[in-house]
């Protein structure tokens, strides 16, 4: 039986191989740190899971909802936006989907014609080109210029083609951990709007901002940039829900009009019970999430200078949202004697039981991904074994 053209040209999510491998070693037994995870490492909050709880035990959880999502949860979703990003929306401009993964893909699968491309800078999150290939379209990797790896107008320009669909920004990014300023924004969407190209923002961590730097939304840019955007955000990092599935999607009527079809034939709709938790936690007053942005920050606090401090790694920047950590180890690799950066990624995992995850699936390969949302304990074990591993394997 063979399989689709098109799905053989996919590859599977590295980041996921990485955790379901860790997860193997660990039901082996094996005491490994798990720096490889994209998800907080906090539980729901219980706000949040007494509401699932109350909605299956009055039964409005056993029902399909409307494709697109509960309108009680999208008016809560409207508000939020409003309130964070200072910008009204129209009910028929808000679609909720299983997580902001499937809200991607479904942007994808309605805006591309085969031959169309989207334009995604370095260093992007794993699934962008896939979906963009899932969706018959081409992906565009833009080596990013600008300052901290940021991408700038001047990168995008050298690649844009005819066929240019759509860009993908995503701030705070993964795996980086940095944030554009509002200035770079606008000048990204300036040009987005004068070459009308879709932009694609990825605003999943944009309650995670740490040490006082401030977020600004490309939404939040005025109305030409605005109308020119698919806000694409969720509840799984700000409230720790990432098992729960629940992302939406804010933008052109048209657009969000087709994903509805598309989502309608998918999925059905969210998971009901999942939409009455998210809810919750969009109507709730935040406090839960706040704790938990200052524990990050707390975290990230710590572990930088370690990071920095380790011999053959090096960091331009300190990160300033979501929940990694992303040095360039090019230098490490060679000391310890290795030729690859995912050898070396193999070697901390098998010997000294750290599991981080190769910058080669985000497009960079001298760069390593490590995920700081696992409590300090952990941090602090893996930056020792981390630290003797390097000692003992450049030696
Ligand atoms: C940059 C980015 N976008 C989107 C997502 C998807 O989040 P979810 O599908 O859990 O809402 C993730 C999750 O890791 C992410 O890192």
């Amino acid at each position: 039986m063979a399989l689709s053209r098109k799905v053989q040209q996919v590859q599977p999510s590295a980041t996921l191989a990485m955790s379901s491998k860790t997860k193997e070693m660990i039901a082996k037994g094996i005491d490994v740190i798990n720096l490889s995870i994209g998800e907080p490492d906090f539980t729901t909050p219980k706000a949040i899971g007494d509401a699932a709880i109350a909605a299956i035990n009055s039964g409005k959880a056993s029902f399909y909802t409307p494709a697109g999502g509960l309108p009680e949860l999208k008016t809560a979703i409207r508000a939020r936006i409003k309130a964070e990003d200072g910008v009204d929306y129209r009910q028929n401009q808000v679609i909720v989907t299983d997580g902001a993964k499937f809200a991607l893909f479904l942007i994808f699968q309605v805006i591309l014609n085969p031959g169309d491309n989207v334009l995604l800078p370095e260093p992007f999150w794993v699934s962008y080109s896939e979906q963009v290939r899932l969706a018959g379209g081409q992906p565009l990797a833009i080596k990013a210029s600008g300052k901290d790896h940021k991408v700038t107008v001047a990168d995008l320009e050298q690649m844009r083609t005819p066929q240019t669909q759509a860009m993908v920004i995503n701030s705070p990014q993964n795996p980086s951990g940095l944030l554009y300023t509002a200035e770079e924004l606008r000048e990204l969407g300036n040009w987005a709007v004068a070459h009308d190209i879709l932009i694609v923002a990825d605003d999943i961590y944009s309650n995670l901002v740490y040490n006082g730097n401030q977020f600004t939304s490309l939404v939040s840019l005025g109305e030409a940039i605005k109308k020119q955007t698919l806000l694409v955000t969720g509840v799984s990092k700000t409230y720790a829900m990432t098992g729960w599935r629940i992302g939406y999607v804010l933008g052109d009527p048209q657009i969000i009009k087709a994903m509805n079809t598309v989502a309608s034939h998918a999925t059905g709709n969210p998971a009901a019970v999942s939409q009455y938790a998210a809810l919750a936690g969009l109507n709730g007053d935040q406090k839960d999430a706040e704790k938990m942005r200052l524990a990050f920050e707390k975290r990230l606090n710590l572990l930088y200078p370690k990071i920095q401090s380790l011999p053959g790694f090096e960091i331009e920047t300190k990160p300033q949202g979501a929940f990694y950590i992303f040095p360039k180890v090019k230098q490490a690799v060679a000391q310890c004697g290795y030729s690859t950066t995912e050898e070396f990624v193999e070697a901390l995992l098998e010997e000294a039981h750290v599991a981080v995850v190769s910058g080669r699936s985000f497009g960079q390969p001298d760069y390593i991904r490590i995920s700081y949302a696992t409590d300090q304990a952990s941090l602090d074990e893996a930056y020792k074994r981390t630290k003797d591993f390097l000692e003992t394997k450049s030696k």
